[in-house]
């Protein structure tokens, strides 16, 4: 088994984790969040990660919540950027922010396989379960004709706005249900928003 690791990516830290929580910073600003995983105990004490934390999300339902300011006056609008491609972020009651950090080894590894492609072979990628677009935009910078599909309309107007502030063109956005898209794409129709 190969296994893969993360490199280095300025705009994003694992700080550190624990008592059911992480702790994150993405670019300069550094969110509390609820993550099960994090079943062990952390390094840092409760004081410090309230020092260092902007954001604390707290639970109220087991899928919303509500964003606790830990330092006043911090945006609660910001860019991210990995290799070029722009992720605007924000806060949403839901605790996601806009992009999956732990998707960058995915990343990379699907900007090495298509620029592996032989120059005359076509480089297609379809995205599905896209959300903000992070693999769209890298397949897209490697020079891949992309399909972006997600079922939520403000997922793909959100992802339209991270190819805009990526400098990038021409995805092409499917908004429909995976499944119905795949087996229509199969069948060899077309429902594509462009
Ligand atoms: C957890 S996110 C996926 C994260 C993504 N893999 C990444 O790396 O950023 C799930 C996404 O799937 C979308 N989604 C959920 N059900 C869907 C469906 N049936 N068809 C298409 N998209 C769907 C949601 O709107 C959401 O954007």
């Amino acid at each position: 088994m190969k296994r893969i690791y993360s490199s280095h990516w300025s705009d994003y830290e694992l700080i550190d984790a624990g008592n059911d929580k992480k702790i994150e910073r993405f670019g300069n600003t550094i969110l509390i969040r609820p993550d099960r995983n994090a079943y062990f105990s952390p390094i840092l004490s409760q004081k410090e990660w309230k020092q260092k934390a902007h954001f604390e999300f707290i639970e109220e339902t087991s899928s919303k919540g509500i964003w606790k300011t830990l330092k006043q006056n911090t945006p609660k609008e910001w860019q991210i950027n990995y290799k070029g491609c722009v992720f605007n972020l924000r806060l949403t009651k839901f605790k996601h922010i806009g992009v999956f950090p732990e998707q960058q080894s995915n990343w990379d590894f699907i900007k090495t396989q298509l620029c592996c492609t032989e120059p005359f072979e076509e480089k297609k990628f379809l995205n599905l379960f896209a959300y903000t677009g992070g693999a769209s935009l890298i397949a897209n910078s490697a020079g891949a004709n992309v399909f972006h599909c997600d079922s939520v309309k403000q997922i793909i107007s959100w992802s339209k706005e991270n190819m805009e502030s990526s400098n990038q063109s021409d995805i092409r956005w499917v908004f429909d249900d995976a499944l119905k898209f795949a087996t229509k794409e199969v069948k060899g129709k077309k429902n594509m928003m462009v």
